[in-house]
């Protein structure tokens, strides 16, 4: 690769830039399956204003490199998430400026804006079929977390990069655990119910309760978006959700998952709550439900320290992937687990 020439300068995406950033979108639908790039570029650049049905992501900024004639060279996507991480992408660099230094001049101007803005962690994605991305993160000193095989799409493995201006001092071992100890007398009582808000909303704060221990930002709004996106439908594109509870013969509540279909065919349950019995219920009705739909694959996420909770997920089919060093409270590492349907 060749030292930059271009004398760059890295702006603020301005409206003079959008026609540039149109024409480079269509690049990354090689590496989804349902990338449609005229929905995909709507929710760039509008939510770069206003996220209305992500409650993770809390801003999107859009950054430039801009070279000495004024060109849009290429842009970075700086998506900041609750708990102080900011999530990359996407990059993409203008084809006739490629192996320029452009990509790694937008990541390190990004991460030394980041880093004085007091950011937590900085975190991407890139699919393993794409070695330029995949380079481009491990040279500007990014670190391999986890490799989820099919998650964008068969044949590939999706890559999780970790970059942290610190390392978190301490880790901590889970207090509370996803999986409930009680033993279900009538295990074969137990149905799984779709979620009616009157009724299960305090089940539901009941869980949040539980993973807050493990996510820094997760506030009294949370169950009420996560509601509003169950009435959303299940189109990934509206960040729709699932919601099922798991009941025993009196009424007594058992179990919770949360279900999100993402683009390229992995749905993310998360949190998924209960007792083992009320564990596997939900696993086999979101299985049969998503793969009916079309959907390849569910992936959850586990404090990295439950090894009871992992044994349990493990035991229903689950192969854990690896560890991710604390993505949502510092000291708080989450495994990641995934089940093809
Ligand atoms: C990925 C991308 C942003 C890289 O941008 P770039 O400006 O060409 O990258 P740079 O010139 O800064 O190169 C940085 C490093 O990336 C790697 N790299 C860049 N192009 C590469 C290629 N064609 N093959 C292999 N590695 C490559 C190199 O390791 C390089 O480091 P080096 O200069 O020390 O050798 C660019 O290829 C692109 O826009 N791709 C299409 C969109 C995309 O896939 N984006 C990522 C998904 S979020």
């Amino acid at each position: 690769m060749g030292k930059s020439v271009l004398n760059l300068s890295f702006q603020k995406v301005r409206e003079i830039d959008l026609p540039c950033l149109k024409t480079l979108l269509p690049e990354l639908g090689k590496f989804y399956d349902g990338h449609e790039n005229s929905r995909f570029f709507d929710q760039l650049v509008n939510k770069e204003k206003h996220d209305s049905n992500g409650y993770f992501t809390l801003k999107k900024e859009i950054w430039i490199a801009r070279d000495h004639e004024d060109q849009c060279c290429g842009f970075i996507c700086l998506n900041y998430k609750r708990g102080n991480t900011v999530k990359i992408g996407p990059i993409i660099v203008n084809p006739a400026n490629r192996g320029q230094g452009v990509g790694k001049f937008l990541i390190k101007s990004s991460l030394e804006k980041l880093n004085k803005e007091s950011v937590r962690k900085v975190y991407a994605t890139t699919s393993s079929e794409n070695t330029p991305a995949t380079d481009l993160f491990k040279k500007s000193g990014f670190r391999l977390e986890v490799e989820l095989p099919e998650q964008y799409r068969k044949g590939n493995k999706e890559l999780i990069w970790g970059y942290f201006f610190d390392f978190p001092k301490e880790i901590f071992v889970n207090e509370n655990s996803l999986l409930q100890a009680q033993v279900i007398e009538k295990a074969s009582s137990l149905k799984t119910v779709n979620f009616d808000p009157k009724a299960d909303s305090q089940h539901l704060k009941k869980v949040i309760s539980v993973i807050k221990e493990w996510h820094e930002d997760i506030d009294s709004s949370f169950a009420e978006q996560i509601i509003k996106a169950s009435e959303r439908g299940l189109d990934f594109e509206t960040k729709g959700k699932l919601i099922l509870t798991i009941k025993d013969q009196d009424s007594k509540f058992c179990g919770l998952a949360i279900a999100a279909p993402k683009r390229g065919g992995a749905v993310k349950v998360y949190p998924l709550y209960g007792v083992k019995n009320a564990l596997h219920l939900l696993v086999e009705a979101l299985k049969s439900k998503f793969k009916h739909l079309g959907y390849r694959k569910l992936y959850t996420f586990s404090h990295a320290n439950d090894e009871k909770y992992i044994e349990a997920l493990t035991s229903l089919g689950f192969t854990l992937r690896g560890d991710i060093s604390s993505p949502y409270k510092s000291g708080h590492d989450l495994a990641v687990l995934d089940l093809f349907i």
